[in-house]
């Protein structure tokens, strides 16, 4: 028997059933479902709709139901179209007619919102602490690399070397913005739609707020019709996962590149990479290169559920039942590939001899060169000609650039100096920049934002 079988004279059809059914992937939803029903029966009770023993009697049937779910004993029936209608059905066969006054003042419309908010509020506060954690690991790595350094790319062509402890940062830097926008999505999400029935309310006079507040929401719907049509937070979840992934997958590439042979900068522990069938010297960096290729998926979730809600009208239509499936993988894909990354990176060793070496090339010193004959005086302009036709003169005629500095009118011994390893590094000043000072000091605002942030993490419910 359907729930809505007293309008209907046949059976639904197979073909209906196997084509709508939503129980195959909603019955993640089970334990936030029987909270947000204990929520809702003490709401009904609260004015009067349920008598305190019927109330009892129905809570005392959803925490066995809940039992059931924890010890994986529930048993699904073929009929079961959702999980909402499996546990209203198993509540039922426990306790007895009263079973059937539960959905009193409720629809499943405002039900499932409620439960997905309640679900996604908790797995969005799991994805921010796990991003948290990498980004602490970051910055231990960052704190162990001391004054390591390698060089710096722009369109991928080495630029000016920068501290490796400097390049770790930016990754943190770019987690804790994510951090941020998740909390920023839960705080917005937070809102509950439990009470707006099917789309308007109902004339039984039960109390939104109550309820709101039993479920550690921050307030109420204001508006029925939005509280069941609001799927925005689904949508910036999907946003938010597919930027984790987004910058996972810069990671992940950054680190494919840096375990070839050709780079060498990093060694995987064998824990976290893995091997060729065939070709038995392989050695190679799976994790990373998921991470960037789950990112594909992220994406696609966010723009199939955006393409969903597009032209939507108000309020409840099925079309929202489409919300799940790319929540639920997202978050799962999301949450497993910060773990991954952050085991591989905690795992690998760096090179910082092959780092340095990459990185101390004379070429990579030109803008210092530049920027000498600027504290002399010299315009940018002019400097930046000189020095461009010393690298010219320098690769074309097989002559050392230290050679062709200290011979130079304008430069000689001083600026020489200038090319020597690590030099650069170490005469950055620019604040946020990356020499040796400015990144301590970094390290030191960043610790301080990661602390912060733990706290705020810990204030959600
Ligand atoms: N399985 C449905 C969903 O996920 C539950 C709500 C069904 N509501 C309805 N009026 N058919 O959206």
């Amino acid at each position: 028997m359907t729930l809505w079988h007293g309008r209907f004279s046949s059976e639904p059809s197979v073909e209906l059933w196997e084509f709508t059914e939503s129980l195959t992937f909603d019955k993640t939803l089970a334990l936030d479902d029987i909270t947000g029903s204990k929520a809702h029966l003490a709401g009904l009770e609260r004015v009067g709709v349920l008598l305190p023993e019927e109330a009892a009697t129905l809570h005392g049937a959803l925490s066995l139901v809940e039992a059931e779910f924890l010890d994986s004993k529930f048993v699904f029936n073929e009929r079961d179209e959702d999980i909402h209608t499996a546990i209203e059905r198993r509540v039922t066969e426990l306790a007895g007619d009263v079973g059937a006054k539960l959905h009193t003042a409720r629809s499943r419309n405002d039900q499932v919102a409620t439960d997905l908010k309640i679900f996604t509020r908790r797995e969005l506060k799991i994805v921010a602490e796990r991003i948290l954690g990498l980004q602490q690991l970051l910055l231990d790595l960052s704190r162990e690399a001391h004054d390591a350094y390698l060089p710096g790319y722009t369109h991928m062509q080495k630029a000016q070397p920068v501290l490796f402890g400097h390049h770790l940062m930016a990754h943190g830097w770019a987690l804790a913005r994510d951090f941020d926008r998740i909390l920023a999505t839960i705080s917005r999400l937070n809102i509950c739609p439990l009470g707006a029935g099917a789309l308007g309310g109902s004339t039984v006079a039960i109390d939104p707020k109550f309820t709101s507040d039993l479920l550690g929401f921050r307030a109420p719907f204001e508006n029925s019709l939005d509280a069941v049509s609001d799927r925005d937070f689904v949508a910036e979840a999907l946003f938010d996962l597919a930027l984790v992934g987004v910058h996972l997958s810069r990671i992940g590439e950054e680190i494919v590149l840096w375990s070839t042979e050709e780079f060498g900068f990093i060694r995987l522990s064998d824990s976290y990479s893995t091997g060729s069938s065939m070709l038995p010297q392989k050695k190679n960096p799976d994790i990373a290169e998921l991470a960037r290729g789950k990112t594909g998926r992220l994406i696609g979730h966010l723009a199939g559920f955006l393409a969903t809600l597009k032209g939507l009208p108000l309020s409840y239509n099925r079309d929202l039942q489409e919300d799940k499936e790319p929540l639920f993988d997202a978050l799962k894909q999301t949450t497993r590939s910060l773990l991954a990354v952050k085991g591989m990176l905690a795992t690998a060793s760096f090179d910082f001899s092959r780092m340095r070496k990459a990185a101390d090339s004379p070429y990579l010193c030109a803008i210092d060169l530049a920027e000498f004959l600027v504290k002399q005086g010299h315009p940018f302009r002019k400097a930046h000609a000189i020095i461009g036709g010393i690298v010219r003169d320098s690769i074309e005629r097989h002559v050392q650039m230290q050679e062709l500095v200290e011979a130079h009118p304008l430069l000689g011994i001083e600026a020489a100096r200038l090319l020597e390893p690590g030099e650069s590094v170490r005469r950055r000043v620019t604040a946020g920049g990356s020499g040796i000072e400015a990144v301590a000091l970094q390290r030191e605002r960043y610790s301080e934002q990661l602390q912060q942030d733990q706290k705020r993490l810990d204030l959600i419910n």
